[in-house]
């Protein structure tokens, strides 16, 4: 019988490279998706599976993350002197989410590296890992069938999704087995590719940024090397992990996630999020998907005027 799940780790200390000039001087966890920072998207959905202790790995930006979850004594104020309880609430809700501390990464060595950061408070039990700018929907829950597989199974766990075979290569890769009397969505994961070489791939079943993990992952990540891109990949440390189930808190175990999820650090995937959440948003979801509806099949939306006035410049180099 291992340990309840009780604190989370949500690294967001990365570059956030992809987004550039958004994120020069703010991190890409605080942009905002629909109206709240993806950052808080993710402390409510940790909040919703029980867990109130949160770390937050934070890097050079860190400033607007610890604002995001203090208090804001002279915008409440101003508020209640307005008589504006609506918004008073709303800005006091980051504020009251569990517990959240703050640790600094130093240098983006890598989510490994990040997740190493945690050692000294999260201590000798299982504890979540939750990345900062990916979003699962509140309507497709994840993280409590983990902590289930977790407590059921012991070792680590991971979240897996199925992703077309041309996007697996930017993914770790899980070669996975089914487990006797298991569902189908719980699987043994016998071994680990971090962003493999395109078709060498050993399937479609991408990482995903929720994990459950055994302590003895720190012993692992303090002698893993820098892997691909020269960074400290968690994916190594779990590969160790499912190549020798028998060690304490080794074993490896995926749960197949078929919901809605969405990579706020990636710039397509960040607009489907907001159009997605903004559709139900209670203020104005009704009128947006009106608007979006009609949008659709105008000469805009049909794509017949934008040639000429393109609003972004493409990227010359990569994606
Ligand atoms: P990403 O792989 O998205 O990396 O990190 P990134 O560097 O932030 O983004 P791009 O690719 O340059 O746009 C996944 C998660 O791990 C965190 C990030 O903040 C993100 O939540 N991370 C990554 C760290 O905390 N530290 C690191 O050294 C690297």
């Amino acid at each position: 019988m291992t340990a309840r799940v009780r604190k989370a780790v949500i690294p967001a200390a990365g570059l956030g490279t992809r987004f550039l000039p958004s994120t020069k001087a703010i991190p890409k966890e605080m942009l905002p998706v629909v109206d709240k920072p993806a950052i808080q998207y993710v402390v409510e959905e940790a909040e919703r599976a029980g867990i109130h202790d949160i770390l937050m790995v934070t890097g050079r930006n860190k400033a607007a993350l610890e604002d995001h979850f203090d208090r804001h004594w002279e915008l409440e104020q101003a508020l209640e002197r307005k008589g504006d309880h609506m918004r008073l609430r709303r800005v006091q809700k980051s504020a009251n989410l569990g517990n959240v501390h703050f640790i600094r990464q130093g240098e983006p060595r890598g989510l490994g590296h990040a997740v190493l950061c945690a050692k000294t408070h999260v201590g000798d039990a299982p504890f979540a890992v939750l990345l900062g700018d990916d979003l699962i929907d509140q309507r497709d829950p994840l993280l409590d069938s983990m902590i289930e597989t977790q407590e059921r199974y012991g070792g680590s766990v991971v979240a897996l999704m199925e992703v077309p075979e041309d996007q697996i290569h930017l993914y770790g890769c899980a070669a996975v087995s089914s487990i006797d009397g298991a569902d189908e969505q719980i699987v043994r994961v016998d071994s680990l590719v971090e962003k493999p070489a395109i078709g060498e791939a050993p399937s479609n079943l991408a990482i995903i940024g929720r994990y459950v993990l055994a302590p003895e992952i720190f012993e692992v990540l303090q002698h893993t090397g820098p892997g691909r891109g020269g960074e400290i990949q968690l994916t190594d440390a779990l590969l160790e992990m499912a190549a020798d189930p028998q060690r304490p808190g080794g074993g490896v175990t995926g749960v197949i996630f078929g919901g809605r999820r969405y990579d706020t650090g990636d710039r397509l995937d960040y607009l489907k999020a907001m159009v997605r959440l903004g559709v139900r948003h209670g203020d104005f979801g009704a009128d947006f998907r009106a608007w979006l509806t009609s949008w659709i099949d105008s000469d805009e939306g049909r794509g017949r005027l934008v040639d000429a006035d393109r609003a972004g410049e493409p990227e010359q180099h990569g994606g």
